[in-house]
């Protein structure tokens, strides 16, 4: 059984007190060491070197939620993978539907994107997801392998190894709406086999996060589907209760 991954994006979200009270209530209450669950924070980059200062002695880890496509240089404003790895993060969030929205980030930049953050040694939480119109119209896979297609432009088998995908409808994010269990389970039956179409037996290992108004109500039955491995969790990781009370429900799968 692949491990699970559960991991909060706090998005815009916590000023510096309520980002380490936060960290230290999740810390407290869940035990990562002992478990079969990896546990990971992807915070404000500004609060970053004091998660991992708080968190060192923890098996929680810290990511980003973006990073810059360009290894240095005169990018005002901007933080590079690099200096995320040199702080000790250990993920990276990349493509996003909110940075590909708002930021209108497209797969071409996403791509370069992952390459640079691969290079640095972060493994990357590659987000893709369909628009409702799109789910509708029965464009759900052709979307999800477009993206999948061009974000992974020129990654090798052996790089997927550091590649986690979270599968996002773009209509479930924040908005208390999940897809049913029977279309998660579709989704990510399909997601599945694109990646092993692409990368051969590699793709059977690479985890499949699903995001979208994961809360602890719904967590135990979407976690048992057999292709989810995992959530990538915004406004339920904002509550210490909720955001533990996943991690909990993902360790009962787990047993050791
Ligand atoms: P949500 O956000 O859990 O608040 O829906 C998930 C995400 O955007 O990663």
């Amino acid at each position: 059984m692949r491990k699970y991954l559960i991991a909060a994006n706090w998005k815009m979200n916590l000023n510096k007190t309520e980002a380490i009270s936060l960290a230290k209530e999740i810390d407290k209450d869940t035990n990562p060491l002992n478990s079969n669950v990896d546990v990971t924070i992807c915070s404000p980059y500004i609060h970053i070197p004091e998660l991992i200062d708080y968190l060192m002695y923890s098996a929680i880890s810290v990511g980003a939620q973006n990073c810059n496509e360009n290894e240095k240089g005169a990018f005002t404003g901007e933080i590079s993978s690099e200096m995320i790895k040199s702080y000790g993060c250990e993920y990276v969030i990349i493509g996003h539907s909110e940075r590909r929205q708002i930021y209108n980030e497209n797969n071409e930049l996403i791509n370069e994107k992952i390459k640079i953050a691969l290079k640095n040694e972060l493994k990357v939480i590659l987000c893709i997801g369909e628009s409702l119109e799109e789910r509708k119209s029965d464009k759900t896979n052709l979307i999800l392998n477009s993206q999948l297609k061009e974000a992974l432009v020129n990654i090798t088998s052996d790089l997927i190894e550091n590649i986690i995908i979270a599968y996002e409808p773009i209509w479930a994010i924040g908005t208390g709406i999940t897809p049913t269990l029977s279309e998660i389970n579709e989704t990510h039956n399909a997601i599945r086999n694109y990646l092993i179409e692409i990368f051969g037996s590699k793709g059977i290992n690479t985890p499949i996060l699903y995001g979208g108004s994961l809360n602890d109500k719904n967590a135990s039955d979407i976690l048992k589907i057999k292709e989810v491995n995992g959530g990538l969790i915004g406004g339920a990781s904002l509550n210490s209760d909720s955001f533990v009370k996943i991690v909990k429900i993902a360790e009962s799968y787990t047993e050791l």
